[in-house]
């Protein structure tokens, strides 16, 4: 083979392995495009974090004031969430009495354990036995329709 026959293949043989490189350098903008829409969504979700710390969502107004009370799980603890029947502010507190662990409902202005008959203030306080302590209050907060409990 001579010198220039071999220059001639050599030159069509860096053009075909080089092309698929020219190519990919002449389609940045679509890549560039997904690359944006990806990290939105992290930055989104990232700031959602951090505003919520300790925060969890327990449920929302709106089923709130459907059901009247909202029972659920934060964390491994039980929560109770309902409206303050005189100033309509929203309480959450762990409902399990200590007596022998039954849950407490809302009952009028207090709380009641329907098992014995302990009765409980709005914010957990203790006003009739058998029970011996008063329930665990949370702290409690509106987010737009969520409401936000703080169990640790
Ligand atoms: S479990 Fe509540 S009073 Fe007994």
């Amino acid at each position: 083979m001579e010198r220039r026959q071999f220059m001639g293949l050599f030159g069509v043989g860096m053009l075909a392995t080089s092309l698929p490189v020219v190519l990919a350098a002449c389609a940045p903008k679509a890549e560039e495009s997904e690359v944006t829409e990806t990290e939105t969504p992290i930055t989104k979700a990232e700031d959602a974090a951090e505003t919520m710390g300790d925060f969890a969502i327990a449920g929302t107004v709106t089923a709130l004031k459907e059901s009247g009370g909202i029972s659920t799980e934060i964390g491994g603890k039980k929560v109770y969430v309902f409206q303050n029947p005189t100033d309509e502010s929203i309480v959450a507190l762990d409902p399990t009495c200590n007596h022998q662990g039954c849950p407490v409902k809302l009952a009028g202005d207090a709380l009641e354990c329907s098992c014995h008959g302990s009765m409980f203030g709005l914010d957990g306080s203790l006003t009739k036995g058998p029970a011996t302590e008063g329930l665990a209050l949370y702290e409690v907060k509106e987010e737009g329709d969520n409401i936000l409990v703080k169990v640790a």
